[in-house]
């Protein structure tokens, strides 16, 4: 949101920054983007800022059907709102840029104080195992990059097939114990591929009500009755499923993005069978960190041959781009036909694909990775849970921690931010209105002394805005 330049432009009154521009104060030197750098520091008294100008609950329904004639009578009353709530001090928080690899310590840009701050405890990115920045996975993707340049230019289904592709597609299908799998330009692109390639006008998709945008994309794209069932709720899913006699498709996560809960999958694979429906499960969230090989929930309860598709994404566990689909043979050799999303749109970059290939070696050959994150989430709910944080129903290395207060969250993550957290608030249309919340992710990587710090971090600010005892 905030990509656009905006860093540079005049921001907070100097009252509100902490650190001189000229970077003398507390030894930092000037950041050589002209931001001052600044680490964090805990005794920072973030009541002497003044509180975010502009908090509001608009969003962005408040903009989405307008009157007239014009399809840009909305882009003023938009705009207005958008520079109050993003520029020159507004409250807006998203997209800030980051001047670091996702690792557990990051440096962030302040567009509003000019300022580049170092060392946040970072529990914002989804590099669960810490792969994106392995040496191992960097200098693949470097020996690509001298080999292959730096994209497919190409379709996969016309010139982009790069002899690296066809390797991960292979690997993944054997890693997922799949008849065959298929390679997506993101994790977007496969549900939105894989739904509308599959089902048709007159079939009923009935997905979980969380489930996520690309999901919802998919479904709107294939023009199926789309109906959505009580979150992770088997009966509802029943009713849902009751007296439709055509094609049935039904979609749930594994570990859902934004509540860290589990799908209930057992009660599940009982209601599809009973009513003749497939199952798509995607694992986005949980491939590499669920089940006694890193297949995902399905794997985890047992239930890998009963799910029909699986579909995940190389972009967070993994660390790198990209999403697939596996399954029965004929299911991929119709997607290669049928997806759209995929037959039309370039193939992965080879170096993004080689850096897929070592670091899919790496999670495979290093369980122990996904017993440290399993560590280290449980590690991070006991210090969360004795404390009284409100974490919804997160049981997995994804924590919400539930605010409820969707203006009020802005001036908490910028406390969060100014004391050393990087963790990013999530609200409408992310989640449901008044549900807002951090969404924390958790690596592999933390060191315990993160993960304390961290928590002591969120929950002193917590309690200080009345959102834990
Ligand atoms: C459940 C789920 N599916 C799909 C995606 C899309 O994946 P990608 O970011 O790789 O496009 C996400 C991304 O957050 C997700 O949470």
């Amino acid at each position: 949101m905030s990509d656009n330049g905006n860093a540079s432009r005049k921001s907070a009154s100097a009252s509100t920054r902490r650190v001189a521009r000229d970077g003398t104060r507390d030894g930092f030197a000037a950041g050589t983007d002209g931001r001052t750098a600044v680490a964090p520091s805990r005794a920072e008294p973030a009541d002497e800022r003044p509180p975010l100008r502009g908090l509001s609950d608009y969003d962005y329904t408040n903009f989405y059907f307008a009157a007239g004639t014009d399809p840009f009578g909305i882009l003023e009353p938009f705009g207005e709102w958008w520079k109050d709530a993003e520029f020159d001090g507004g409250y807006y928080l998203y997209g800030l840029p980051m001047g670091s690899a996702p690792a557990t310590r990051v440096e962030i840009g302040d567009p509003k104080t000019s300022e580049t701050r170092e060392g946040l405890i970072n529990f914002a990115s989804y590099n669960y195992l810490g792969l994106s920045y392995r040496p191992e996975v960097i200098e693949a993707v470097c020996d690509a990059v001298r080999k292959y340049g730096a994209g497919a230019s190409g379709s996969p289904v016309l010139s982009g097939t790069m002899d690296l592709y066809k390797r991960l597609a292979t690997e993944m299908a054997d890693f997922k114990g799949k008849e065959g799998a298929l390679i997506f330009p993101t994790g977007y692109s496969a549900n939105v591929g894989l739904i509308s390639g599959l089902m048709r006008p007159g079939d009923l998709i009935v997905a979980d009500k969380l489930a996520h945008a690309s999901i919802v994309d998919g479904m709107i794209l294939s023009k199926a009755t789309s109906r959505f069932f009580k979150h992770n709720n088997p009966e509802d899913l029943d009713r849902k499923l009751r007296g439709f006699s055509g094609k049935k498709l039904v979609i749930v996560e594994g570990v859902y993005s934004m509540d860290g809960d589990v799908a209930r999958l057992p009660e599940i694979v009982d209601v599809c069978r009973k009513h003749g429906a497939r199952l798509l499960i995607d694992e986005a969230h949980s491939t590499f960190v669920y089940g006694p090989n890193g297949r995902g929930v399905a794997e985890h309860f047992g239930l890998d041959d009963e799910v029909d598709i699986h579909l995940g994404t190389f972009s967070k566990s993994l660390g790198g781009l990209g999403g697939f689909v596996a399954g029965p043979a004929e299911l991929i050799y119709y997607l290669r036909g049928f997806a759209r999303s995929r037959v039309f749109s370039c193939a992965l970059p080879p170096p993004v694909t080689a850096g897929l290939l070592k670091a899919l070696e790496i999670a495979r050959a290093e369980p122990e990775l996904r017993d440290r994150l399993w560590d280290n989430a449980r590690y991070m709910h006991g210090l969360l849970g004795e404390a009284g944080v409100d974490v919804g129903d997160s049981t997995s290395q994804v924590i919400s921690i539930m605010i409820r207060d969707d203006a009020g969250i802005f001036q908490i993550a910028e406390d969060l931010l100014h004391q050393g957290v990087y963790i990013n608030p999530v609200r409408f249309p992310a989640v449901g209105k008044h549900k807002s919340r951090f969404r924390m992710s958790i690596s592999a990587a933390h060191t315990r002394s993160e993960l304390e710090e961290g928590a002591e971090i969120i929950i002193s600010i917590l309690q200080k805005y009345g959102k834990c005892p």
